[in-house]
């Protein structure tokens, strides 16, 4: 049998096939599936400093490749995330990741500051998010930016940090070196893709918000780009994101340099997918004489 286990920061993951915040709740959710013991981790869904519930509906819409969502962020907070969600998969036998998100670099490092006092193993920083203190532009707007969050996180986070970085057209390398420069064990890559789709019958946009976020099959070839750009910028590990369907999407993203991938979108079609993955994944490995992801991992051919 090949062997799955991935480090990243000093962490173990015992597959390297993680679920994407959004899609998990907070992991109960899913044991109805299957024991979450499975995975090799699990991302819980984005949790702000205090309680919100998200935006208007509709927040959420299919797309032909994929899902146009900007539900807002609806969560139960920060308190409930510390003293209810992640008690609650204590021992659950797989890596748990809090992803957080705040509208200031002070609340990011505060709000990462209590969840590394928490039994989460490693903790995500959502960088799509709006930075009330410069006109609500994302804080992965550049790299300045990511600097200046990633720099006060830092300092308050104990725990191993992932830097999540939102799609930037031309400036990932850059995003990620930042997020390195200033600590940061990881980076994870990409969150949603701006997006909007009209109903052509009554003229209004299907999301309330207008505009909002891609994700799924249709972003895979954009997010394959960046995260082999990423790899290729930076020393600290990526984990990949975006349209992983199917384990040989898993392959692909691990061969552009990914150490792990996160699996989101596809589970609202097959709660299923990331089992599948896994087990094609370990398949793929025997077939091609691979004894470990390392094997895998890095190992795109590029043309000279
Ligand atoms: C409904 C929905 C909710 C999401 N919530 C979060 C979140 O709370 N935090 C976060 O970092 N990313 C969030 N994302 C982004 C996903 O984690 C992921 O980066 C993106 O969907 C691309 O992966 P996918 O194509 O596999 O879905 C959300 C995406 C969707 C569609």
């Amino acid at each position: 049998m090949p062997d799955l286990k991935v480090n990243i920061a000093g962490v173990e993951f015992k597959n390297p096939v993680i679920i994407a915040s959004g899609f998990f709740g907070y992991g109960k959710e899913y044991e109805r599936f299957y024991p979450l013991s499975q995975l090799g981790g699990v991302t819980l869904n984005g949790t702000t400093p205090v309680p919100k519930d998200g935006s208007p509906t509709p927040r959420i819409a299919e797309t032909p490749a994929g899902v146009l969502s900007n539900t807002g962020m609806p969560n139960p907070g920060l308190e409930i995330l510390l003293h209810e969600a992640l008690p609650q998969l204590n021992g659950s036998g797989t890596v748990v990741i809090a992803n957080v998100a705040a509208g200031t670099a002070d609340d990011f490092a505060r709000i990462a500051g209590l969840v590394s006092e928490s039994c989460a193993d490693m903790i995500e920083i959502n960088l799509a998010a709006a930075n009330i203190e410069n006109s609500g532009l994302s804080f992965g707007v550049d790299a300045k930016s990511v600097e200046s969050v990633v720099k006060k996180v830092r300092i308050a986070c104990t725990k191993s940090l992932i830097v999540k970085l939102p799609p930037h057209l031309t400036q990932i390398p850059d995003l990620a070196k930042a997020a390195e420069a200033e600590g940061a064990d990881a980076v994870s890559l990409i969150g949603t893709v701006f997006g909007m789709r009209i109903d052509i019958q009554t003229r209004h946009p299907l999301l309330k918000s207008n505009t909002g976020g891609l994700s799924g099959r249709a972003i895979f070839p954009l997010a394959l780009r960046m995260v082999w750009q990423a790899a290729n910028a930076v020393k600290i590990p990526v984990i990949g994101i975006g349209g992983i369907s199917r384990w040989q999407d898993a392959a692909e993203m691990l061969l552009a340099g990914a150490k792990a991938v996160e699996v989101g979108s596809a589970l609202f079609s097959d709660p299923f997918a990331p089992i599948q993955i896994i087990d094609g994944i370990s398949n793929y490995l025997s077939d091609n004489n691979l004894r470990s992801i390392s094997d895998l991992s890095g190992r795109v051919e590029c043309w000279k």
